[in-house]
């Protein structure tokens, strides 16, 4: 077994030692960010004066042979191989012969994985956001047609004012839409090179760091090599967005579960989207929804364990950031895998407007009947209290409060016979006109924004 750093030691590494130290299971995702990086490396040490022409050109042949080789899964991984950095390094000593012991001068594992790590994220953020993007087009899809849907709204899972339904799928798209303004300015954290900043303290070879930061597509080279090596403030930035990704998503799944149950009856899912239960025959169970809420956990979990694992490290490298991947990679996995089967299950639901309407009591027009009495001069918090009064007399008689005769509203306060017009939940939302309103025409202008935050690719 023979490994990049054997020069020192006599003995070989203990076989289970070396198991838990290597971390190809997992950092071959970077296979071709490695490759690319190695193959700037090399034209900035040519730049540099370190390798000749000839084997610039020789190294990197071998390298895109290499990446040739990832592409077509024709790689072949060895036992021996630590990690993706020491695969590829044999790799090419198998192709080009010892002129690949070249390629690592002026260069460290440290900022090599580092940079390969912010190459995969800077690829990785795109396919992100195409997938949150797709998740809030399904949201503005489904939305369109129920403009005029009735529902009631809820603060405290208590009845609170009518909303369409439209407005209510919405409200989770401007959620997702601040996750992905968070991602796309995490961008230009990620975007600092730490390419040429060696173990620690830099190289010693008059690498160009600024042509290097060019090649790669990053925006600057990071200025302090000591940071540089060590910062995986970008891993725990990511692992935020993926857990608040997880949140909103399980705020919407927590709904759509509650929405399904026989109590609550606005939704019901399409077969494809819903399960069985292996004892009883009846069940049809939101399961999809009931793990994106789940997930919501493990995402958090990832980004607390990473941020655990940073506490407290010494400067500079130290082995454990190699625990900065996992999550990174699982929490993407993750996301990957429930937008676009969450949407599947939004697209078919089938929704039961009737249901919805029945839900809307009268009691959630009580604000309506203040705005009522305000309307006819009344301070709004002597309004208030008169509707109350007007609640508790018909919740006293167990009637609703469209019930209560003419001369009750009389006794109570200035109310005339058009009382009974405010008792139209459609009008209740149709005055709700201002920007960010309930109303089908607030609701109109909100889709024609979102609209225009999801065009484009
Ligand atoms: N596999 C390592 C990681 O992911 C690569 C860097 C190793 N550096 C070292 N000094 N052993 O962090």
């Amino acid at each position: 077994m023979t490994t990049l750093w054997g020069g020192r030691f006599n003995a070989k590494l203990d076989e289970q030692a070396f198991t838990l130290n290597a971390s190809l299971a997992f950092d071959k995702q970077l296979a071709q960010q490695d490759v690319k990086g190695s193959v700037a490396w090399a034209d900035a040490l040519t730049q540099a004066g370190v390798l000749t022409q000839t084997e610039s050109k020789q190294i990197i042949s071998g390298l895109e042979g290499i990446a040739v080789e990832f592409e077509s899964r024709s790689f072949n991984f060895d036992a021996s191989d630590e990690d993706i950095h020491s695969a590829v390094e044999r790799r090419l000593g198998e192709l080009i012969g010892p002129l690949a012991g070249k390629l690592h001068t002026g260069r460290s594992r440290n900022d090599q994985v580092a940079t390969d790590f912010r190459l995969w994220m800077l690829d990785a953020l795109p396919v992100l956001d195409v997938a949150i993007k797709g998740f809030q087009s399904s949201l503005v899809t489904v939305a369109e047609p129920h403009r005029f849907t009735l529902m009631p709204g809820y603060t405290h899972l208590q009845r609170a004012q009518p909303v369409t339904l439209a407005h209510w799928l919405l409200s989770h798209f401007w959620a997702l839409q601040r996750d992905r303004d968070r991602l796309a300015d995490l961008r230009d954290r990620v975007a600092i090179l730490p390419l040429g900043c060696g173990a620690l303290a830099g190289t010693a070879f008059p690498v160009d760091r600024e042509s290097l930061t060019k090649a790669l597509g990053f925006d600057a080279p990071a200025p302090n090599s000591l940071d540089a090596v060590s910062d995986r403030d970008f891993a725990a930035e990511y692992l935020f967005c993926t857990a608040m990704i997880g949140v909103h998503l399980s705020k919407l799944a927590e709904n759509v579960i509650l929405f399904t149950t026989a109590e609550f009856g606005f939704f019901e899912l399409s077969d494809a989207f819903s399960t069985g239960s292996s004892l009883m025959p009846q069940k049809k169970n939101p399961d999809i929804f009931e793990l994106a809420r789940g997930k919501a956990g493990t995402l958090i979990g990832l980004l607390v364990g990473l941020l655990s694992t940073l506490k407290g490290l010494p400067s500079t490298y130290d082995k454990d950031l190699q625990e900065d991947k996992m999550p990174v990679f699982q929490s993407t996995d993750t996301l990957m895998a429930i937008l676009p089967v969450l949407a599947g299950a939004l697209e078919t639901m089938t929704v039961n407007k009737k249901r919805m309407l029945a839900a809307i009591d009268s009691f959630t027009l009580a604000t309506d009947l203040a705005d009522y009495l305000v309307r006819k001069g009344v301070p709004f918090r002597e309004a208030h209290g008169i509707v109350g009064k007007a609640v508790l007399l018909a919740a006293e008689k167990g009637a609703s409060l469209e019930k209560l005769t003419l001369n009750e509203w009389q006794a109570l306060g200035s109310f005339d016979a058009d009382v009974y017009q405010v008792f139209d939940p459609m009008k209740s939302v149709e005055q709700r006109n201002s920007i960010g309103g309930t109303s089908p025409l607030s609701v109109e202008k909100q889709i024609q924004k979102a609209n225009f935050l999801i065009q484009g690719d």
